[in-house]
This record gives structure tokens, sequence and C-alpha cells, in this order.
């Protein structure tokens, strides 16, 4: 049986008070904090850059899973790792040789994560499959939290956990948007490792009475 990771998107939370939201997170067992970097060229909006990793790198025993939308990506790499990413996920249209990003991405110790987008079919990255350690399934287009969930962006999920299985390689298959306790359970049986998840996580507390951390992270589990 796979063990199922929660990594919370930041996005969502409350950023005048981020330091208290991952620790917080850290108490009621999420696996991974899920960080969204824009940078208002490869998505429109501009969200936050190292300084904020670097900032909450000494706050928790979490690996940061930093997700960088953001092109050209290579110039980022070093700042990133060096604020403590523990994983960078970059996007194969971001530069123009993956292969030399996501060598450079581990090159600083870092695991290195390749996000494809609902329109970039996995053979993008079914050459370079050994430099990769985390492979991003994003079921919405990157950009904005609380968009609705594709449901056939799980036909590559199926595919990868086939492949990865039958070459028994280490990679985990992380998935990214409209994941909540309703799409969580589909995107498991599709065989994902890791569901990140931003509004289902925060917004949902501030407008549902009772809503927790707790709660939330344990229905994706499946726990309710
Ligand atoms: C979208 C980001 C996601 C986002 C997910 O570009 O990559 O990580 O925060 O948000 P929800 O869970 O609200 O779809
Ligand atoms: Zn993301």
């Amino acid at each position: 049986m796979r063990r199922i990771h929660i990594a919370p998107s930041i996005l969502a939370a409350d950023w005048s008070q981020l330091g208290q939201e991952v620790s917080a997170l850290e108490k009621v067992g999420a696996d991974w904090i899920h960080v969204d970097v824009m940078d208002g060229r490869f998505v429109p909006p501009i969200t936050m850059g190292a300084q904020v990793v670097q900032a909450l790198r000494p706050l928790t025993a979490l690996p940061l899973d930093v997700h960088l939308m953001v092109t050209p990506v290579d110039p980022h790499i070093e700042s990133f790792a060096k604020a403590g990413a523990d994983i960078l996920t970059v996007h194969p249209e971001a530069g123009p040789h993956l292969h030399r990003t996501l060598q450079t991405i581990r090159s600083f110790g870092v695991k290195a994560g390749v996000a494809l987008n609902p329109a970039t079919s996995i053979e993008a990255i079914l050459p370079v499959l050994p430099a990769i350690d985390v492979i991003l399934v994003m079921s919405v287009n990157p950009g904005y939290g609380g968009q609705a969930f594709i449901p056939y962006t799980l036909e590559k999920v199926r595919r990868l956990r086939q492949i990865i299985d039958e070459r028994a390689l280490p990679v985990l298959i992380e998935i990214d948007g409209g994941i909540n306790n309703k799409t969580a359970p589909s995107a498991i049986e599709a065989g994902i490792d890791v569901l990140v998840s931003g509004t289902a996580v925060f917004e949902t507390r501030r407008d549902l009475p009772g809503h927790s951390y707790a709660s939330a992270i344990a229905g994706l589990r499946g726990g309710k």
C-alpha cells in the first residue's frame, strides 16, 4: 500500500501569518509544504520569491516543495536551492534544456521535479525519467487556486504509475489543482503518491464552522 503524502499549498494560506500557518499544518500531520512561485510571465500572477522560502525554512522540519511557475527558470534555481527548498519543480516549457535544468537542481542536493500542464504529454519527460524525483501532474492550468479539477488528467497519472512500477523507479507522482475530499479518492485510485491542496485545506476553514486543518487533511486521506 502506497503512503499518501499531503502537501498543503500556502497559496491559499493567510499570508499575514505564514509562519503560524505552516506550524499549524505541521502539528496536524501535513507531510510537505507546497510553495507556489509565480512570476507574472509563465502565469499571470506574481506570488513569492526565494526570501519567503528562506523565512519559512527554520520554522518547519517538513520538506518545502517549491513549484516554480517561472520562465526562464534556470537563473532562479540556485537562489531557491540555497534558500532551503527540498524539492524544486519546473515546467518543461520554462527553459530550453529540461535535462540540464534537472541536473542543476540535483547538483545543489535538491530533489528534481517536473510539472506537466493539462496539455503537456508524458512523452515530454519519459526520455529523462532517471533525472526526475517527482512528477507533478497539473489537474488544473497553473496560475490560480480554486479552479475545478480536470478529471481526464488522471489518465496521465495511470500511465505514469504503470511505467514507474514496471521499471521500479524511485519517482513520486504528485497531483496539483482542485484536490478536495471529493476528487482525492479518484487521484489516489489512479496512483498518485502526493496530493497538493490549497483551497480545500485553508479556505474552507474560514468558511465552514467546525472545519479545521486536521479534518481537512483527514478528509483528503479518505478519513471522512
Ligand atoms: C496552481 C497551483 C496550485 C494551487 C492549488 O497554479 O500550482 O498549487 O495552489 O490550489 P487548489 O487546491 O485551490 O486548486
Ligand atoms: Zn502548485
